[in-house]
């Protein structure tokens, strides 16, 4: 009996095809392992996720400049994001048309974009403009750079590689845009980013996003973040009750001071009712109210954009599948995360200021990025030893609680998404939350 229990407890389990995996997943409920530790379940999140959704993948102020250019890493696609002569954002494969080598590699600037093997040369536009030693027949207009869909919302870069994007990014970008416009980040300066490498699939860094049940283990964070995310006032403990009402005191603060600069406090949750899943949230700041500094306290001496308060709140934007935001009264913070393979990812974190704060006189570069650099750090420790428990054989799915309907939201989300990909009538209808009911 022991040896049979300790057989059942070390042996990997057969794999599960994804179908099943997809009718069985109980909403409420944790993912199987499966879903985080298989490499088939992989290659389908970037196939039906990261190439056919909007990806989010860079601030517009990383390539300020006409020829300034990015390169994003997208399972085995490399895409070239680039601000052309007319300062738009385009973005195109980064394969050349000739024999396909690679074109451009990390980041830099450019006038035209060459290729390093028998330099065809292309436009910032992604047109063929040379190409040596052709036949007279040979026309430059068929071999133009293939083009990624892009949209630069407010000065956040968004791609996708599919033939047909999702067609409401517009109607979300509507929504959302008028939020972010105050902020400038079109104009903003990069002051810092960080590329932190996490050992655990993209989802378990996303849903650790999106929840603050564990925010205990942010003590930095939380001098000046509410830990209260997604709390309704029916979730709060008794232990959370004195930080609940200075939390509502903060809320009625912020929202006098953003109505008197006529921006109200209107908040959107489509997490998983569209297939831009999204959710813009203003909270209120601890302490002085400021910004994520100690207590509140302001990280640099400039507003962003048209902030004419510096107790303007955090308006935080989290969108499926890869990305959140924070926006502050004098900074900006906007994070990514992209798979690296079935069980790593790469966390990227950029720290926005406005574009004539100096580094040394406006703000300190230790002080602006200290608590996302120690946040991130404690994430990247939980997000690690998660992955390795739901690798364990005895790992079985575990009961969201109260306050993680977001990280529900997301996974939600994303099951939609392979759910869809499976086709109409392909599976069951998915089983019913326990949660809802009663
Ligand atoms: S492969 Fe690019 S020019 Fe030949
Ligand atoms: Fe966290």
């Amino acid at each position: 009996m022991t040896a049979q229990l300790h057989d059942l407890r070390t042996t990997p389990p057969e794999p599960v095809p994804v179908a099943e995996l997809l009718r069985r997943r109980r909403p409420g409920t944790s993912l199987e392992s499966a879903f985080y530790t298989d490499d088939e379940v992989h290659a389908l999140d970037l196939d039906v996720v990261f190439s056919r959704q909007w990806i989010f993948v860079a601030a517009a102020a990383e390539i300020p400049e006409a020829g300034d250019y990015l390169t994003v890493e997208v399972g085995a696609s490399s895409v070239v994001v680039v601000r052309d002569d007319e300062e738009q954002v385009r973005a195109f494969h980064n394969v050349c048309r000739h024999r396909g080598s690679r074109l451009l590699e990390d980041r830099g600037f450019v006038g035209n974009i060459v290729c390093p093997y028998h330099r065809w040369t292309y436009d910032l536009e992604g047109s063929l403009l040379h190409a040596e030693a052709q036949p007279p027949s040979f026309d430059k207009t068929c071999f133009s750079l293939r083009p990624v869909h892009v949209r630069d919302l407010a000065g956040l870069v968004f791609i996708c590689l599919a033939d047909e994007a999702p067609e409401d990014f517009d109607a979300v970008a509507e929504l959302v845009e008028p939020h972010l416009r105050p902020y400038r980040l079109d104009q903003a300066k990069v002051a810092a980013q960080t590329d932190l490498v996490e050992a655990g699939n993209w989802k378990l860094v996303m849903e650790n996003n999106r929840e603050c049940y564990h925010c205990d283990g942010h003590p930095e964070l939380t001098t000046a973040y509410f830990p209260l995310f997604a709390y309704d006032e029916e979730d709060i403990s008794p232990r959370l009750r004195p930080l609940f009402e200075r939390y509502q005191r903060a809320a009625a603060a912020l929202e006098g001071v953003r109505r008197a600069h006529g921006v109200p406090m209107v908040d959107h949750r489509h997490l998983d009712d569209r297939v831009v899943g999204f959710q813009l949230t203003h909270m209120p700041l601890d302490g002085e109210g400021k910004s994520f500094g100690a207590h509140g306290a302001a990280v640099s001496a400039k507003l962003m954009g048209d902030v004419q308060d510096p107790a303007f709140g955090d308006l935080s934007l989290h969108l499926q599948p890869n990305s959140w935001f924070h926006l502050l009264g004098d900074h900006a913070v906007v994070f990514s995360v992209m798979p690296t393979s079935t069980t790593t990812s790469v966390l990227r974190t950029t720290w926005l200021v406005h574009p004539d704060a100096e580094e040394g006189v406006d703000y300190d570069l230790q002080t602006l990025c200290a608590v996302w650099n120690a946040t991130n750090d404690q994430d990247r420790a939980l997000v690690a030893a998660t992955q390795r428990g739901v690798a364990d054989p005895s790992y079985e799915p575990g009961p969201y609680s109260m306050v993680e309907d977001d990280v529900e939201a997301f996974v939600s989300w994303y099951v939609a998404r392979l759910r869809e990909h499976a086709g109409p009538g392909a599976l069951p209808d998915a089983l019913p939350d326990p949660r809802a009911a009663g």
